[in-house]
């Protein structure tokens, strides 16, 4: 098994394509242009993406001040309580006033930081090093050449939201190179097909014969949660990590284009400034909930389309959501080791489940509402009173112990008797009787992470979705595999060849 960056970093952090190295002629060419550099020293001026042209503050500038500046200087953190969010706060300065003198760089506080090599240098020296001379240079010649903002961008408007309008998504590859990890998937309302998030599109696979029916492209890099309305429109959540996150509706039966048809995206719920991780449906389909890295849960009501909460109840990502079956209170797991429950008429937190002491994955409540069951980077499965009735509040109940690694994801049917299935990096699906706490079954075989889990709608199949690209469909009565396929369309396994001396 390759290295990992640890379990803890699954949800965005890990690279999505395993990084090999490559012994293809561009990147020779490229390695011997890297050696003349070496040998002859660096032409800064030809590689540098130095504009011909008038610099432009939303092309050249901002995406600099949002890679080097905004840990620190973003609406929340406000160092020096200078926010560089849009073009406006910029100028408006901080504890110092405006810190750009326009057509005068070598006066501009702006520049006499990024240049400075005392404590008052910016990004501060406990962070890293100062930004290239070519990039601090680029910053002095807009300011000499007016400091001006782009026609069209608004002074007051948000350079991250304006940055994100700027780019387009690129094309998936045709034939997928290396496996796509697959952190989402979904059954098809009709129980037929299976969707499983890929490398900037949807791929829609047989759930029978594991052939691929159907690619959809979306913004989104990489898909984190997904499921059907009961209109039978898809909700998913995902984006591309640390720069962008969103929640779109698809009708994944009108075309292939989910960027710009807007037959196929029909709506955007939400977009933010990163990776949105998980997504909850109320069992009456008329409430949906979505959080990711910003910690922020989001619930709209789906018949107006109206956002009615926006709570802000944990102090890390948040990486799962369940509603209770009355759509009354709302549950989370965070990567701050708890998961908590929220009700939502009181509009305040109700319990907090604090036992795991590691990363919270998932979380679901039981058919009667009365039991939290949550599962995490503990590799256990546990269950808690959660009910407002119930005297011990948040005091586990029972531990089902569980998997030998990590669990990533839990699923729970709508059957009578309800199904939980949860994945695991131990290579294996389990599945649990939801009420009993007990365990039912060990679904094996992707053998790596499996990171998503879905149950179909008749709650006859359970699907799992692994690290490999491996998608493995069995059936909940036998166990058996229905179908395995590999969901990173056109993939074939390099082959070994050996080389003959
Ligand atoms: C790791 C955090 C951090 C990063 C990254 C950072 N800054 Fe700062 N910045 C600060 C702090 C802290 C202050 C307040 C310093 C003080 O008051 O002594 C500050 C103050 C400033 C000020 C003075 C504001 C005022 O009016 O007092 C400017 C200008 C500035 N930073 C520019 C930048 C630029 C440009 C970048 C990116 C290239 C950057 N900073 C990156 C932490 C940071």
């Amino acid at each position: 098994m390759a290295r990992r960056e640890g379990a803890a970093a699954v949800f965005g952090v890990v690279p999505m394509l395993r990084s090999r190295p490559c012994y293809c002629i561009l990147c020779a060419v490229l390695g011997l242009f890297l050696a003349w550099l070496l040998l002859f020293g660096s032409p800064t001026s030809a590689i540098a993406q130095t504009p011909k042209g008038p610099v432009s503050f939303i092309n050249d500038i901002a995406p600099l001040l949002k890679e080097n500046c905004y840990a620190c200087h973003d609406a929340k953190k406000k160092k020096g309580k200078l926010e560089m969010t849009s073009y406006e706060t910029l100028r408006k300065g901080g504890t110092k006033d405006d810190p750009i003198t326009p057509g005068k760089s070598k006066e501009s506080y702006l520049i006499d930081v990024l240049r400075a090599t005392d404590a008052s240098r910016m990004p501060p020296k406990d962070v890293g090093d100062p930004l290239p001379k070519e990039k601090i240079d680029l910053i002095a010649r807009w300011i000499d050449e007016g400091a001006k903002l782009d026609a069209g961008v608004a002074a007051n408007a948000d350079l991250l939201r304006e940055l994100r309008k700027r780019w387009s998504p690129p094309t998936p590859p045709e034939k997928y190179k290396y496996p796509i990890n697959v952190n989402a998937l979904a059954f098809t309302p009709d129980n037929k097909q299976v969707v499983v998030g890929g490398y900037h599109e949807l791929t829609i696979w047989d759930a029978a014969t594991g052939k691929l029916d159907k690619r959809i492209r979306t913004r989104a890099e990489r898909a984190y949660g997904m499921l059907f309305l009961p209109d039978g429109k898809l909700v998913v959540a995902g984006g591309r990590p640390g720069q962008e996150g969103d929640v779109r509706i698809y009708d994944i039966a009108a075309g292939t284009d989910g960027i710009a048809d807007p037959k196929v995206m029909l709506k955007e719920l939400v977009q933010s400034d990163d990776s949105i991780l998980a997504l909850a449906l109320s069992k009456d389909g008329t409430k949906l909930a979505a959080a990711g890295c910003d910690r922020i849960v989001r619930v709209w009501d789906l018949p107006s389309g109206k956002l009615e909460h926006s709570i802000e109840n944990h102090a890390d990502w948040v990486l799962g959501l369940n509603f209770s079956p009355n759509g009354k209170y709302l549950a989370s797991a965070s990567r701050d080791k708890t998961a908590k429950i929220w009700d939502l008429g009181a509009k305040e937190s109700l319990v907090t489940f604090p036992d795991h002491q590691n990363p919270v994955y998932a979380v679901a409540i039981s058919a009667d509402g009365k039991l939290g069951i949550s599962a995490g980077e503990d590799n256990n499965v546990r269950m808690w009173q959660a009910s407002d009735s119930a005297k011990q509040i948040g005091k586990q109940t029972k531990s089902l112990g569980g998997h030998g690694k990590a669990i990533f994801r839990m699923a729970v049917s709508n059957a009578a008797k309800p199904l939980l299935a949860t994945c695991s990096a131990d290579g294996t699906v389990r599945l649990w009787d939801a009420t009993a706490g007990s365990a039912l079954k060990t679904l094996s075989g992707p053998n790596d992470w499996v990171y998503a889990v879905a149950i179909s709608p008749d709650s006859k199949l359970v699907a799992g979705g692994a690290w490999n690209g491996e998608v493995r469909i069995w059936k909940v009565d036998d166990g058996k595999v229905q179908t395995a396929f590999n969901a990173s369309p056109g993939y074939a396994p390099a082959v070994k060849t050996e080389v003959k001396k």
